[in-house]
């Protein structure tokens, strides 16, 4: 079971290489303890977007395996998986006619969670 101190992300030796052989990340070990603030930076290119995308299996590894919360994700729902992780959406993901209060709590809905009592905060936004 997963503790305090079990970390919330860990890459062990994942590649991706995509269809036609473009090599995006190659054998990365990166741990991510629970608290911690992680930024990524790199070249254009350099295989940020594509590093990210694997967390909640938007992209499948080509080797390697990811622990979410000490669990290999590749055992887990991905939809369920996806409702775990915090995902900012941008752009063309955001529904137009929804306000930004309520884009940000579309998931945190869908999983039934209690709205937290915050008056004005975020709500009306858009
Ligand atoms: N769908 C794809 N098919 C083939 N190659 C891809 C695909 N997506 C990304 N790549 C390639 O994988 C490498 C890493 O791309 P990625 O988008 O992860 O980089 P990035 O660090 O996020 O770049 P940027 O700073 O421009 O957003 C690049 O060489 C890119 O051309
Ligand atoms: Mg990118």
């Amino acid at each position: 079971m997963a503790t305090e101190k079990t970390p919330i992300v860990q890459y062990q030796d994942v590649n991706k290489v995509y269809r036609g052989g473009n090599v995006a990340v190659e054998h990365i070990n990166l741990t991510i303890n629970q608290g911690e603030f992680v930024c990524l930076i790199g070249t254009s290119g350099s295989g940020k977007t594509t590093t990210m995308r694997m967390i909640n299996r938007m992209l499948e590894p080509t080797g390697g395996t990811i622990l979410f919360k000490g669990q290999d994700i590749h055992q887990q729902d991905p939809v369920n998986l996806r409702r775990h992780i915090g995902y900012v959406i941008q752009n063309i993901g955001l529904m137009p006619h929804m306000t930004l209060y309520e884009n940000i709590t579309l998931v945190p809905k869908l999983l039934k969670w209690p709205e937290k009592k915050a008056p004005g905060q975020g709500r009306g936004a858009d």
